[in-house]
């Protein structure tokens, strides 16, 4: 099946990045947010990102307003009604996305594969909430998702195989990588990336060296783009703890077990860049 036209569910740091890849590819995008002031500022957003993009010399403007062109924004579900492929990227919490994947099943062509961007949470259960098992995926984009070359395609045991070809053609057509992965919390990246940030927080708590310091070390010895802590302030400090609790859930792993920092950092609300307060201070 070929995908034309994608609807996208959350305006949060990744329905945002999302939908500028769709568009910038040549999707329609239809972007639902539960606010319309939410969904316009993802608009608003985008449109200052293709500006940048403009004066870099890197898209021209008529190209720019073409791709603006293509995203419209609703609070509406019924407006994903005719799309060839829904993607959610609402918080994440398992409650939340498998009551949106039974609404959306009731909404949506029942041709439409509809797909979970989650980082952790068993994506059979969403797909289980729907009449349409075998149409359901994961397509877990990387932060940021315009810059992140990476798209995890997840196949619970219910997906059929037309349904991952198409997944996997729709990450291609974005111009991604596109690496097939079977249902298994934290998938492969998180898997990997999710002890190591929880590790960094426990030196850190327990006094080993400075969050500047662990970075500074990380980049300089490790050769990463960037240390744990400015990470852990990318993804969130309550995504980032959600996925650890996703993780321990399902391995009982003490390497996965939130170390009680993280935990009373999301309970103050200082969640890192969205916030402007997390590990570090974004204010000034
Ligand atoms: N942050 C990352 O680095 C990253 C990377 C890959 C995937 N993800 C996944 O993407 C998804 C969204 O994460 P994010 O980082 O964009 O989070 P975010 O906090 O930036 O955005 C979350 C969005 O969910 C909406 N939301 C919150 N509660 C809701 C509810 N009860 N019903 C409907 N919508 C609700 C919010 O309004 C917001 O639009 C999660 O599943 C997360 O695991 C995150």
């Amino acid at each position: 099946m070929s995908i034309t036209r994608v609807g996208i569910i959350g305006s949060g740091i990744m329905g945002s990045g999302i939908a500028e890849v769709a568009a910038a590819s040549g999707h329609e995008v239809v972007l639902r947010s539960r606010s319309l002031e939410s969904a316009e500022s993802m608009k608003a957003g985008l449109a200052k990102s293709l500006d940048r993009q403009v004066e870099k010399g890197r898209r021209s403007a008529e190209d720019a307003a073409e791709v603006l062109g293509r995203v419209s924004t609703t609070t509406e579900l019924s407006a994903l009604a005719d799309c060839d492929l829904v993607i959610e990227s609402v918080v994440e919490d398992l409650g939340v996305k498998t009551a949106l994947f039974e609404e959306l099943d009731g909404i949506v062509n029942a041709d439409a594969i509809i797909a979970t961007n989650t980082s952790t949470l068993p994506v059979v259960e969403m797909a289980m909430a729907t009449g349409r098992a075998d149409k359901v995926c994961g397509i877990h984009f990387f932060n940021p998702a315009p810059a992140m070359s990476l798209v995890e395609i997840v196949r619970p045991l219910t997906a059929s195989d037309e349904t991952m070809a198409a997944a996997i053609a729709f990450a291609e057509t974005c111009g991604k990588e596109p690496v097939e992965v079977s249902d298994q919390a934290g998938f492969i990246v998180n898997a990997l990336l999710f002890p190591y940030l929880n590790n960094a927080i426990r030196l850190f708590d327990g006094g080993v060296a400075t969050k500047e310091g662990i970075d500074a070390a990380m980049k300089g010895g490790c050769g990463f783009p960037m240390g744990p802590f400015a990470l852990l302030d990318l993804v969130g400090l309550d995504t980032s703890l959600a996925i650890l609790d996703a993780l321990y859930e399902e391995f009982r792993d003490p390497n996965y077990a939130a170390v009680p920092l993280l935990r009373r950092m999301v309970a103050a609300g200082t969640l890192g860049r969205k916030t402007k307060v997390g590990f570090y201070d974004y204010r000034k």
